[in-house]
């Protein structure tokens, strides 16, 4: 990401006053358009484990309790946490734990580390009093309860979909609020690592009481015929909100904007809408000599709604779109913008080295950019809705997207979610194909699969009539039940004579390889080894229901009428180890392993599939002691003929077949493996070498990109790469690097691409807590005091030597009157070093009837239920040396008093968190992610016995995205 997303306030205004100067609509600023979208996504309180199970009430409203209240819980001993956040990627591996989720320590059998708790509290001004608010969440894993003041807010199940909650009703203005989310990840929905947690963004959004609905603007373009020629007309449906209880007149304002800029569109209308109601406006336009979207050209429309009443702006959206056509013909395959074009994709799941499912945006783009180096076109995004951001990069930087609904079902829940999957994801240029769910082996073939999934298509057609669905089959020519209804039918393996007959039995059904290959193979290696759960890299196919790439690419490279397809997988991917088991605990179906890094059948790819020349070798030629040994080497290229050389050699010249490889069977000595390339006139134009290398001597360090954005949120991917004496690679170097970040930055991830790599990917500092009894509390009846902070009782200088000195555990210190008050005073000791840490916070274990806490003085809290035990956050109120806590207590009948066993929690400064990771097959890789503070990141890496090497990444200036301070 080279551009700063979220520009500072200063070229915002000026951009705003171009635009205007060009004849376009002024966008609204801040202040105007009571439209806003913060980010939530900072400074979280997380503890991980349910240490309160009764939190949760259900017989009364808003009165939950613990760390689902709003006041009366300290979570200053809690760690921060930034959103999108993983905790299952913070846990060990364990034998015993679920080997496809990759055996984290997380899910059934592991209660303990399943559920977590987050805390974050936010202001709202008074000036927002009357506006819509909206908490919405991108995706937690797996069942959340949102908790808002101590009300339950929503219970949401899922791990996929976003969730978006109109709290209005239960906020307050000028106080402080409390969100709380329960998170349980107990249940697993996948057959692959799925983490934990809130892994993806968080929103508050505020709106006006008539306002757009949420995702309720719907922009597609058509063309006549679907042929991509003259004018394009513009659809847009937009939803308004009315919130209001009286009828209003909504005047809707379209613009369109160019990619280059300009003003090309603008069209209007307006809708009645009744009070507490919503209401369509369906417009029409055209946009005259469209440029038209694909992933080489990835150019994109804005569409700008404004919403008015009574002349009165109340609302304006940008909705990013873009003008393409695209279709899935029964012969031609694939076609976009009118002609054939084949998809070159892959399928992937959504976890990356390092930082698990929790993934920074900038990591995203980051991925595509990987992907897109070996002529990838398209991702389908298997098993799940992805999140936004992917499929916003992947408008921008140009991929298909098949975009898959996690479950079969037409029952109301989950039609609920295929409708929140397809109203915020219709908009996007970039998906060309809806899934419904994948490979549904138990109903696939049964008449109610079929019903089911000809629900779901139908409903399809009600929110978006532009894509089609696709189901992804693992079956071959089986047309029964869901392959009898889908308008695409999905291949998942099968390639051969059974997608011949079945295309000969069903011409008018188009076809897509919806999921191809499962070859296996780990990065640099090329001989397998079952113990350490490596599978050599050379492209065969050691189970039964996978392919090579070149058997899945060389049958739908010949027959165009498929479509292309999505290889098994562009990454690996944590869990589903195979073929083999512990110690291995990620796949490896990747072309690329889990950090990006190209594994061999990269270069297979990116040979018939981009127009590069392309020539690569395999295996290493690194194998001290093994001369004599017979190796299996392949070229994979593009070339007409390749040849291979040992030392000089020539081994022989061979000519290569459309979509295949060559291979020669070479013994060992060491030297210079190498190759030239030759087109049809004989000509050399590539050549390859693969070298016997020394020890690695030296490490390199270097970052995706030298500047990124001092926004608190991009991130720099660094490679660490080992050479040897003479600056060659070395490819089976495994030493351990340890990492030191110093400047504007921080690492969040480590990463090597090993399948089999215990070492942690993330390194957290959980708090350490020192627990002080406060056993001797002075006392005294005497008037009610209550939350007069002047009380002369409540101050540090008070004599209360005469009072009365309880003992805990004695049982005095209770009052034995009705309606009787009376004070509490303890002194707590604490030291500048107490201090220094993240806070202290104090436990009461009960105050009958109702209490008033004070710090040094200072008002703290109240509580008015005899069995309230809160917990408070004291830190602002203490001082070094002497403090007192004082506290009122008035009984209102019985015995009461305060409780003894008060304790107070001093929470000690974390430590520097060691982050390190080994050389896999001589690279690792290092995410670091910005701060808020432009200047300088400098990454340090150092080894036993080699050079420490530093690497630099400038944080450029880029205002924030806004957010909830
Ligand atoms: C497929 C399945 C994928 C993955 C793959 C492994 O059948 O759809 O999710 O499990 O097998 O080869």
């Amino acid at each position: 990401m080279s551009f700063c997303k979220f520009k500072p306030l200063a070229s915002l205004l000026l951009i705003a006053s171009l635009v205007f100067m060009g004849g376009l609509v002024a966008p609204l600023t801040a202040a105007e358009s009571p439209r806003e979208r913060l980010s939530l996504d900072e400074n979280w309180k997380f503890h991980l484990g349910d240490n309160w199970p009764k939190a949760m009430r259900l017989d009364k409203a808003g009165a939950n309790v613990g760390p689902a209240s709003a006041d009366l819980f300290s979570d200053v001993s809690w760690r921060t946490v930034n959103l999108p956040h993983d905790w299952a990627i913070e846990l060990p591996f364990d034998k015993n734990a679920d080997k496809n989720h990759g055996y984290r320590a997380v899910g059934p059998g592991f209660e303990t580390n399943s559920i977590g708790w987050y805390r974050r509290a936010f202001e709202l001004a008074k000036a927002d009093e009357g506006k819509r608010i909206y908490l919405t969440f991108d995706g937690v894993y797996r069942d959340a309860t949102v908790f808002v003041n101590g009300w339950i807010v929503r219970r949401h199940e899922g791990g996929y979909y976003p969730f978006r909650e109109d709290i209005t009703d239960v906020v307050k203005y000028g106080e402080r609020n409390v969100i709380a989310v329960k998170v349980d990840a107990t249940k697993f929905e996948g057959w692959f690592y799925e983490g934990a947690g809130i892994y993806r963004h968080a929103w508050l959004e505020k709106t006006a009481p008539v306002a757009i609905a949420p995702d309720g603007i719907f922009v597609y373009a058509k063309f006549n015929n679907n042929v991509p020629e003259g004018a394009a007309a513009i659809h847009v449906e937009a939803d308004v909100l009315n919130k209001l209880t009286n009828v209003v007149n909504a005047v809707v304002n379209c613009e369109v904007i160019s990619p280059d800029g300009k003003s090309v569109a603008k069209f209007k209308g307006s809708q009645q809408v009744g009070g507490e109601l919503q209401a369509t406006l369906k417009l029409q336009s055209k946009v005259s000599s469209p440029v038209l979207w694909s992933p080489e050209s990835s150019k994109l429309y804005k569409l700008v709604t404004t919403v008015s009443v009574d002349g009165k702006t109340v609302d304006q959206i940008e909705t990013t779109f873009g003008i393409r056509t695209a279709v899935f013909d029964p012969d031609k395959g694939f076609v976009l913008n009118g002609k054939p074009y084949p998809i070159y994709g892959v399928c992937n799941h959504q976890d990356h080295a390092g930082v698990g499912a929790a993934i920074p945006d900038a990591l995203q783009e980051f991925r595509i950019h990987q992907l897109k180096k070996f002529g990838c076109n398209g991702i389908r995004t298997s098993h799940n809705p992805p999140t936004a951001e992917l499929l916003d990069a992947a408008d921008r930087l140009g991929m298909l997207i098949m975009n898959e609904n996690r479950l079969l079902g037409s029952d109301s829940e989950n039609i609920r979610k295929w409708d929140v999957m397809i109203r915020r994801d219709r908009n996007h240029p970039s998906i060309v194909i809806w899934s419904v769910c994948n490979e549904e082996g138990h109903v696939e073939w049964n008449d109610q699969g079929r019903n089911t999934a000809r629900s779901m298509q139908s409903y399809v057609k009600r929110l978006d009539p532009t894509r089609p669905v696709t189901y992804p089959a693992p079956q071959g020519d089986t047309v029964g039940g869901i392959n009898s209804v889908i308008e695409v039918r999905g291949w998942n393996y099968h390639p051969g004579p059974d997608m011949d007959t079945y295309h000969a039995k069903h011409p008018q059904q188009a076809n897509v390889g919806t999921e191809q290959a499962s070859a296996t193979s780990t990065r640099g290696i090329y001989e397998s080894s079952p113990e350490r759960g490596h599978v050599a890299a050379y492209d065969e196919a050691p189970h039964q229901w996978v392919t090579s790439s070149e058997t899945w690419w060389a049958w739908f490279g010949d027959r165009p009428w498929l479509s292309g397809g999505f290889v098994w997988t562009g990454f690996d991917y944590r869990g589903e180890p195979t073929p083999y088991a512990w110690p291995n605990i990620n796949s490896h179906f990747g072309v690329l392993d889990m950090c990006g890094f190209p594994k061999d059948n990269f270069y297979y790819y990116q040979a018939w599939w981009t127009t590069n020349t392309v020539l690569h070798l395999l295996p290493h030629w690194s194998w001290p002691g093994r001369e004599g040994h017979e190796f299996r080497v392949d070229a994979l290229s593009n070339c007409k003929e390749v040849e291979l050389f040992l030392n000089g050699e020539s081994l022989g010249r061979k000519t290569m077949k459309r979509n295949s490889k060559l291979t020669w069977k070479v013994k060992y000595a060491p030297g210079v493996l190498s190759a030239k390339g030759y087109d049809a006139a004989g000509k050399v134009i590539a050549e390859a070498k693969r070298e016997t290398t020394g020890d690695a001597t030296r490490i390199e360090l270097t970052p995706d990109r030298t500047t990124i954005n001092a926004n608190g949120e991009d991130v720099a991917v660094f490679s660490v790469t080992a050479f040897d004496a003479q600056g060659r690679f070395v490819p089976v170097a495994q030493n351990k690097i340890n990492f030191a970040l110093e400047g504007a930055g921080k690492i969040i991830g480590v990463g090597n691409g090993d399948p089999s790599c215990h070492e942690p990917d993330t390194y957290v500092s959980n708090l350490s807590v020192r627990n002080v009894a406060l056993n001797e509390w002075r006392w005294k009846t005497g008037p009610f005091r209550g939350s007069d902070h002047s009380a002369p009782e409540y101050a540090t200088g008070f004599d209360d030597l005469a009072w009365n000195v309880i003992k805990a555990g004695s049982g005095d210190g209770a009052i034995r009157t009705d309606n009787t008050a009376a004070i509490y005073r303890a002194h707590l000791t604490l030291t500048a070093e107490d201090l220094s840490g993240p806070g202290v916070q104090i436990h009461f274990t009960g105050c009958d009837d109702e209490g008033w806490y004070f710090v040094n003085g200072q008002y703290v809290g109240e509580t008015h239920d005899w069995d309230a035990k809160p917990d408070f956050d004291i830190t602002k109120f203490l001082r070094p040396g002497d403090n007192v806590i004082a506290v009122c207590c008035r009984n209102g009948g019985g015995n009461g008093g305060l409780s003894p066993n008060v304790t107070v929690d001093i929470i000690a400064k974390p430590d520097e968190l060691p982050w390190s990771r080994s050389l896999f097959n001589g690279l690792a890789q290092v995410i670091v992610q910005s701060t808020k503070d432009a200047g300088e990141i400098k990454l340090t890496a150092g080894s036993a016995g080699l050079p420490s090497v530093t690497a630099s990444v400038q944080t450029q200036p880029c205002a924030p995205r806004p957010f909830v301070p």
